[in-house]
């Protein structure tokens, strides 16, 4: 399993850029881009060196741990894939490409896109100093047009990104990522109700154009779920001193509530039950809401089930497990 925690070249290349800019500058355009996502806008208000970088410093912690909670669910599942090359569709500072560097090591290739400027140069520089990661190619403009032009990758990833895509495009666009990908489509948004619902209707039209759910579903029917629940999970992550200035916060960590859905081109062997929330562990029972092959189940594991009941009492929200209660 690969840490939620960034790793340690690209919090010393933070922490490296940061230097020369003031905190308070970084944390005022912090929280005015976090306005502008909470009412509904997109990464257009970031257009300077210091919007991107308080970009970087507010969310970049929280959407590398989110990524890398989707791709160590995806390991799990598919424990011999090796990509050797990915595609970062709306890229930005390149949270996920560092994310499936550390998390694939037989990754070569990256080839990233995105068209806020600001963003790219960041994470340019962000790679500067990585050995795997500095001969990224790294292209600017619209999505779409980059895509159709664009070599097919083992592993295409579009990290907290359809969210800034209006509807009707985001058909084409879903339909051209997978397109563009010959092994594995990872997508992944915020864990709110609104990230959710797009993640199920991409999952929807992909499943009709052939694809298969490696994770978080056991499964390629309608998602169970009906509103108001919706899937998600989280990720805990820990702050740095730099994270908290620029948040404003006290905790030394956070946790960051995501969707997700990894695609494969081949059904995948194993279709392990996912647990939907946390699990409530009593002297008499496990009690896990799991969504399994065959729809939703409140899986109840006694104590007296001694060796089930050691395994269950284990199950942490976001596992896949084999239910055998
Ligand atoms: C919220 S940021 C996420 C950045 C990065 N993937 C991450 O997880 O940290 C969304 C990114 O998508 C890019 N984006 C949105 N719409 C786009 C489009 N139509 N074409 C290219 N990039 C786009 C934005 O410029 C921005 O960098």
């Amino acid at each position: 399993m690969t840490s939620p925690d960034l790793p340690a070249e690209l919090k010393a290349a933070l922490d490296a850029k940061l230097k020369g800019f003031s905190r308070n500058d970084a944390a005022e355009r912090s929280a005015s881009i976090s306005k502008t996502y909470r009412d509904g806008g997109g990464s257009g208000a970031i257009r300077s060196e210091t919007d991107a970088l308080a970009y970087a410093l507010a969310r970049m912690p929280a959407t590398y741990a989110a990524v890398t909670a989707s791709l160590n669910a995806l390991g799990e599942i598919r424990p011999d894939f090796a990509p050797t090359s990915l595609l970062d569709i709306g890229a930005g500072p390149g949270t996920a490409s560092w994310a499936a560097a550390e998390a694939f090591s037989s990754l070569h290739d990256f080839t990233l896109l995105d068209a806020n400027d600001a963003l790219r140069k960041l994470a340019l520089e962000l790679v500067g100093d990585s050995f795997r990661l500095r001969s990224v190619k790294y292209q600017r403009g619209e999505a779409r047009s980059l895509l159709v032009k664009a070599q097919a990758a083992d592993l295409v990833i579009a990290s907290y990104m359809i969210g800034e895509i209006g509807a009707a495009e985001l058909d084409a666009l879903a339909e051209l990522m997978w397109e563009k990908t010959s092994n594995t489509l990872l997508v992944v948004e915020p864990g709110t109700p609104a990230g959710y619902a797009r993640i199920i209707a991409l999952r929807e039209r992909l499943i009709a154009a052939g694809a298969h759910v490696a994770a978080p579903c056991p499964h390629d029917g309608k998602c169970p779920l009906a509103a108001p629940d919706w899937c998600h999970f989280t990720q805990r992550l820990q702050r740095s001193r730099a994270h908290k200035q620029v948040k404003g916060a006290e905790l030394p960590y956070e946790d960051e509530k995501f969707a997700y859905v990894a695609l494969t081109r081949a059904p995948v062997a194993a279709r392990p039950s996912r647990v939907l929330a946390q699990p409530d562990l009593s002297k008499v029972e496990v009690t896990a809401r799991l969504c399994t092959p065959t729809g939703l189940t409140l899986a109840r594991i006694s104590r007296r089930a001694k060796a089930d009941y050691a395994i269950a009492r284990r199950w942490r929200w976001g596992d896949a497990v084999v239910d055998g209660s």
